[in-house]
This record gives C-alpha cells, structure tokens and sequence, in this order.
C-alpha cells in the first residue's frame, strides 16, 4: 500500500506546447533542441512550454517560478486543460488529462481542483457568500447546503461577518480571501493558485502568506502555486520548480534552489536570498561534545567539561530528553558540600532554549546571542537531537556556493 502513497498525484510527462499555427513542424529532432527564440524565428511558433517533465506529490506545496513568459501560467493552466498541450501527457490521480472528453474534463475538474487567480474573477453584483457559494451552484448543491459550507469556508479564511458584502467594498486582500474561499469551498484535492498574492500591497502580502501556510498545515492540499517572486516561494514552497523559456531548469527544495542553484538563471533569482531564511537546524547541527545523564556524579561532568576545554554540558534523563545545561560553576560549588550528590540535583541544572530541527537559521540569532552554550536541538518529544553553534552559523552564511 505504501507504494501508491508514494507515487506523484500530478505527473507531467515530456509535455509541449507550441502557440501557433501547423505547430507539429517544430517536431522535428533538430528544431526539438533548439531554443525558444530559434523556434519561433524558424516556425513563427511561440514556445510556451518545452518537454516539461514533473512530479507532483500528494499534499505538497509546489511552487512553479520564473520570470514573466517563462510559462508558468501556461504551464499551471495544461493542467486542467485550460491549455491545450501539443504533445506529452498529464496524469493527474492515475487519469491522463490529456485524453479525456470534454464531459470527462469538466466532471474532474469540478470534482479535483480548487482554483485561485491573479485576478480574484468574483462577480460584482452577488454577495461574498454567493461568490463563495458559486462552485457549489455549479455543481447542483442545494441551497442550503452550500450556503452552509460556504460559511464555513468563510470562517476558514477570516471572513466571517463579511458574507453580505459585495466584492467592490472590500480591500484586495480581502477579495482575494473570498476567491481562495470560494476554491476552498468545493474541498478540492487539488489547490492551483496563478499568481494570487501578485496584485496586494507588500503588507498585505505577506500577511496573507503566512494564513496560507497556517492554513496549509491544516488542509495538507496538494497546492500548485506560482510566482516571479523568490522570497514568496522560499516562503511557501516544500518543492520549487524554476521555469526559463518554457523549460525547467531546476527542481528542488528551498534549500536546494538557494544553496546550490543550478545555472546562472537561477543564480540570479537567488543572489539576495539569505540563506538564513531557508537553512534549518538540522543542515548544519552537529553531535555534541560534551553531554552528559542527569545519573552521572558531579565530578564525571566536570572532568568531561574541563577535558574539552568548556564551560557548561548538556544534561539528558535515561530516554535522552533535555534537561538543561549544567555549568562549571555549579559543579564546582556541588564538589564543596559536605556530602557531595551522586548524581546532578535539578536545582543545578539550568533550563535553556532550544530549537527543533525545522528551526530556521534566521529565528536562532536571538537565541545565540542570549548564551554562551551553542543552541540545543531537540525533537517533539524533547529529545536531544545535537547542537548547533555560532561558529556553525555564520560560516553557514558566508557566501553561496561555500567559497
Ligand atoms: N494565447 C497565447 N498565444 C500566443 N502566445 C502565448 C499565449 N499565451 C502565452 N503565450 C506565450 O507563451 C509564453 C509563456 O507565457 P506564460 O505562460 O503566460 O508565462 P508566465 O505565466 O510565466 O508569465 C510567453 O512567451 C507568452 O508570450
Ligand atoms: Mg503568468
């Protein structure tokens, strides 16, 4: 069963598309390697997407960047047909799209996707509950039904209260909030999102980023999201695909686009990214040196510490979990009692910040800044993962590629 867990919801496969009349000439082997700009100079086709390979999993956030007419939104929109492609398959739940009737596509359109538009496409002259109501209406709900569900998805994104309204009173980022309602309101497998933050003040902006990642940790959608803009995919995306010409150039993690891009292209889109916005703990923790059970005496814990030349250990219980840090000083005060513990009372054992692995490096500079100890990591259940140190960190950001 595992292996259908595992296998792409979204497969694009060796996918073409050519704006342009009598576009199967450019089918040639050598035109087929030429670029963007010699087909077009060649055939007068316009190259919208160029032997596009994909692989989409279930409940990932993927991220489709590029520069203006790279192809995204052509892209985005084969998907459900929107576009016509020229050549290749799209296998989306095992369906390959591009073979569907029309009947088929507009059942499996309305039943898988959710979608979100630059342009919020509400209509003017019905309420924010109608408009969110729409995809139900289209697809024969009651009523009451979908006026109830509807509210619903209202809430989810922040509009309740707001269902009598008409678009025009509300600002865009709140138009915005009734088309993602709206897509919401079908409970689509499928979230595709073109550009949807792209006309909102930066403010706003990222205000609504951050709800979507909230919002994404509860929905677990697959999201197809596009965007020009690096920091929003750095931001959203568990998966990046950067498009140049119609082609990708490069798929990869956040930290994969940003730590080791694959061309110039991409090198460009990521000169001023920090990497402290995408590098997490668990990249660059280590094993710890100097860690010690809340079992051992007093006396093992100083030698240890003295040994490595330090000033405080790391203190875990039996199933590993963090303690706290114990320090020289306290040592050395225990080994003056009159009757020395044999092990480490907790009134020595100081608690201390730590971080999980997720932890980006940007949100551990208070942290190191605080202690003299380098920064715990620990797991969900608290248990002591590695270390983290200041010296880790800034060479993790001297310049990209590591020179
Ligand atoms: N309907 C169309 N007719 C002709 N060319 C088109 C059409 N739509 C898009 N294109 C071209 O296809 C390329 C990709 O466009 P598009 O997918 O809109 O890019 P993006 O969304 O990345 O800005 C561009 O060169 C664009 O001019
Ligand atoms: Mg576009």
């Amino acid at each position: 069963m595992e292996n259908t867990e595992n296998k792409p919801q979204v497969i694009v496969k060796d996918v073409w598309k050519l704006y342009g009349k009598d576009a199967k000439k450019v089918f040639t082997k050598k035109l087929m390697q030429e670029s963007k700009a010699s087909i077009q100079k060649k055939t007068g086709c316009i190259v919208g997407m160029k032997n596009i390979n994909l692989e989409i999993k279930k409940g990932e956030f993927y991220i489709l960047m590029g520069l203006s007419g790279s192809g995204k939104s052509t892209l985005i929109r084969s998907l459900i047909r929107l576009v016509n492609t020229t050549k290749g398959n799209i296998i989306i739940n095992d369906k390959d799209i591009t073979k569907m009737t029309k009947e088929q596509l507009l059942q499996f359109r309305r039943d898988t996707f959710g979608m979100v538009f630059q342009h919020y496409g509400l209509l003017p002259h019905q309420t924010v509950l109608d408009n969110a109501a729409y995809g139900l209406k289209i697809r024969g709900i009651p009523k009451g039904e979908r006026y109830a569900k509807a509210m619903q998805t209202l809430e989810t994104v922040g509009l309740k209260g707001w269902e009598d309204y008409y678009p025009g009173s509300l600002s865009g980022g709140m138009q915005q909030r009734v088309g993602l309602a709206r897509a919401l309101a079908n409970d689509p497998e499928i979230l595709l999102m073109d550009e949807p933050f792209s006309g909102l003040d930066p403010l706003i902006r990222r205000q609504m980023q951050d709800e979507l990642v909230e919002l994404q940790e509860k929905l677990k959608k697959t999201i197809i999201f596009v965007t020009h803009d690096l920091h929003e995919a750095l931001k959203l995306g568990d998966q990046i695909a950067i498009l140049r010409d119609g082609e990708v150039v490069q798929v990869g993690t956040p930290e994969n686009i940003v730590t080791n891009p694959a061309d110039e292209y991409v090198q460009e889109f990521v000169q001023d990214a920090s990497p402290a916005r995408v590098l997490t703990a668990s990249t660059i923790m280590e094993e710890p040196s100097i860690l010690a059970y809340a079992w051992e005496g007093p006396k093992t814990v100083l030698t240890l510490i003295r040994s490595h030349k330090r000033r405080a250990a790391f203190i875990v219980n039996k199933s590993r979990e963090l303690l706290g840090v114990v320090r020289e000083k306290e040592l050395v005060q225990l080994l003056e009692q009159e009757n020395i513990p044999k092990t480490i009372p907790i009134s020595s054992i100081k608690k201390v910040t730590s971080v999980t692995e997720d932890t980006l490096l940007e949100e551990m500079f208070p942290i190191i800044s605080q202690n003299p100890w380098p920064v715990p990591v620990v797991d969900e259940k608290n248990k002591f993962k590695g270390i983290v140190t200041t010296d880790q960190i800034f060479e993790s950001l001297s310049p990209l590629g590591g020179e």
